[in-house]
């Protein structure tokens, strides 16, 4: 019987920290496969989820979330990039503990740039993306670093740079 399956290493952090970007060159440069939660939510649910956030509400999207990354924690090899809100939930930072989980760092600006202040990111589309984005980094930063096992900068350095000072950190 073979063992159970777990992740090479999980990438978390906020919209724009790149996770999904530096997780793919990480794959590729282990060998192994890159999965994107963002993506198992929208195959999953037929639609996209700003769409998700608006006909049925954040409480049911972080409630489909943590059942997503719960199931991924335990049956997806390779690198496993979380949405930016999953550690929200008590039970998914729980679920992390044992994890090789690396945090993506991004400041305001970076992070605001990257993500474009996109409509895609329902949490940013409001009328003050800079405020709710701040909003967002300083209400999050603790969790990020509570399950994170590894911290990596991302400012100023490109997707190659990140996966490289990631491959360095491990
Ligand atoms: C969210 C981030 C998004 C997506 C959803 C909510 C968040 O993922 O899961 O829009 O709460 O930060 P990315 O971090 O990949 O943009």
């Amino acid at each position: 019987m073979s063992g159970p399956v777990r992740p090479t290493l999980v990438l978390v952090g906020p919209p724009g920290s790149g996770k999904s970007t530096v997780g793919r060159v990480l794959a590729r440069r282990l060998g192994v496969s890159f999965t994107d939660i963002d993506v198992l939510i929208e195959e999953r649910i037929g639609k996209t989820i700003a769409d998700m956030f608006t006909q049925d509400g954040e409480d049911a999207f972080r409630a489909l979330e943590r059942e997503v990354v719960a199931r991924a924690l335990v049956e997806t090899d390779g690198v496993l990039a979380l949405g930016g809100g999953s550690v929200l939930a008590a039970a998914t930072r729980e679920a992390l503990r044992g994890h090789r989980v690396v945090s993506l760092k991004v400041g305001l600006a970076d992070g605001l740039r990257r993500t474009g202040m996109s409509t895609a990111r329902p949490l940013l589309a409001g009328v003050n993306p800079r405020a709710t984005f701040k909003a967002l980094l300083d209400a999050r930063a603790p969790l990020y670093r509570e399950v994170a096992t590894v911290e990596v900068d991302t400012v100023r350095r490109s997707a190659n740079q990140v996966a490289t000072a990631v491959l360095a950190a491990l």
